[in-house]
């Protein structure tokens, strides 16, 4: 039999709250998705009692590990500042240098526990954004990190797309991730990378209602509580969008730099240009900006025709004074090996299109490298 929300909530009242109440009446809980056997909810409580909370989480999640028929359970532990409290922390000037990769002794630092925190044995922690929805980000960030992989790097790509998660699809992924001895979620291999997305956590049809907070949750955890052992780089796929949601989630992850995808046309660039203004904001490097869907070569006649035009985004980068990373062509190839889940630069490297990728992956490298001393991008005013 199935798990069901209510045997859920059923073993969650023998689970007391800090001042004894059983959990399910404190009015804390999250909508409770029971799936398949893998259980996902949250506990949102004021941020000045979140610590008396922590132990509560942990019996709430072994309570339900324990019960027949559950394969898997994340609990997320929310913290929600009251109208009129301190602002959330803004990590500290120049975090992108110091705070990713650091999680090691050196974060017991008040500085450091401000800002977000590194992940243990991973190195850089880079973002591929926009601003706008459906301009490629999740190919780019796919064949960009098999990209790295080609440069001999130990690559890991984390799926933030808590709304509509990527990897299944670009990866053909249908497996669960098992759970480690030690209560860790074990990542996913494939084609070198080590891989991690909440969509292998849900099923498609699992209706997404996630309030804000448990988003931001359920993307900590992702960082903290999974297996992802040592690694060089971790490409984190960015959901769309500059809203509150992106920003926090950009505030939350340890990142050393981000990398800005966009089409050629101004609309685009536009948004592009959010994107680049809300890293600032959160004092993340930007790494540079790529031209996806940059031009479109007739597989029949082999004419050329700028869809959306080209080097819009080259000129904007050169604009604001981010670097351009490289272009990728608007291809069906691309295309059908993305949604095929077969990335281009894994199944066919000897393209020019994974080629294009590989350009692109040794430029994010050589900014990563002088990383040790990017600055954040310039300041960019949108106007509205
Ligand atoms: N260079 C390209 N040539 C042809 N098709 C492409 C190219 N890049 C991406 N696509 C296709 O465009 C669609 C959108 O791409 P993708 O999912 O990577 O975008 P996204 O920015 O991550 O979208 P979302 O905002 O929904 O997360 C997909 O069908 C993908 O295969
Ligand atoms: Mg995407």
């Amino acid at each position: 039999m199935p798990v069901t929300k209510d045997d859920v909530i059923a073993s969650l009242n023998k689970v007391a709250g800090p001042d004894g109440t059983p959990l399910p009446k404190t009015g804390t809980l999250s909508e409770i998705v029971a799936n398949d056997g893998k259980v996902f909810f949250s506990i949102t409580v004021d941020a000045a009692v979140v610590q008396a909370w922590e132990s509560v989480r942990k019996r709430a999640e072994e309570a339900v590990k324990s019960m027949p028929g559950v394969q898997s359970v994340m609990v997320a532990l929310t913290a929600e500042r009251k109208a009129g409290g301190p602002a959330a922390a803004r990590p500290p000037q120049g975090q992108g240098g110091a705070g990713a990769g650091g999680g090691g002794p050196g974060h017991a630092h008040g500085r450091q526990a401000q800002g977000p925190q590194g992940v243990p044995g991973v190195t850089s922690i880079i973002a591929v954004a926009s601003g706008k929805g459906g301009v490629g980000k999740s190919t780019t960030a796919i064949n960009l990190a098999l990209g790295l992989r080609d440069l001999g790097m130990k690559v890991g790509v984390l799926d933030a797309d808590i709304y509509g998660p990527s990897l299944p699809k670009l990866l053909a992924i249908k497996e669960r991730p098992q759970q480690t001895p030690d209560k860790k979620l074990k990542p996913i291999e494939r084609y070198g990378l080590t891989v991690m997305s909440i969509g292998f956590l849900i099923d498609d049809e699992t209706p997404m209602i996630w309030r804000g907070p448990m988003v931001i949750s359920a993307l900590t955890q992702m960082l903290r509580e999974v297996e992802w052992g040592t690694l060089d780089v971790m490409v984190v796929d960015m959901p769309p969008g500059t809203g509150d949601a992106q920003l926090t989630m950009a505030q939350q992850v340890p990142l050393k730099g981000a990398v800005i995808v966009s089409t050629p046309q101004d609309l685009a660039l536009i948004d592009a240009r959010r994107g680049i203004a809300m890293f600032n904001r959160v004092n993340v490097p930007v790494l540079g900006i790529v031209e996806n869907m940059s031009t479109f070569i007739c597989p029949k006649c082999g004419t050329r025709t700028d869809i959306f035009g080209h080097g819009g985004a080259r000129r904007e980068a050169e604009r604001l004074g981010v670097p351009f990373l490289g272009e990728v062509p608007l291809e069906m190839t691309i295309r059908e090996t993305s949604d095929a889940g077969l990335p281009i630069v894994a199944t066919q490297p000897d393209s020019p299109h994974a080629a294009a990728y590989r350009t692109i992956a040794a430029n994010v490298r050589d900014q990563l490298l002088s990383g040790g001393t990017a600055k954040p991008g310039p300041r960019i005013v949108i106007e509205s």
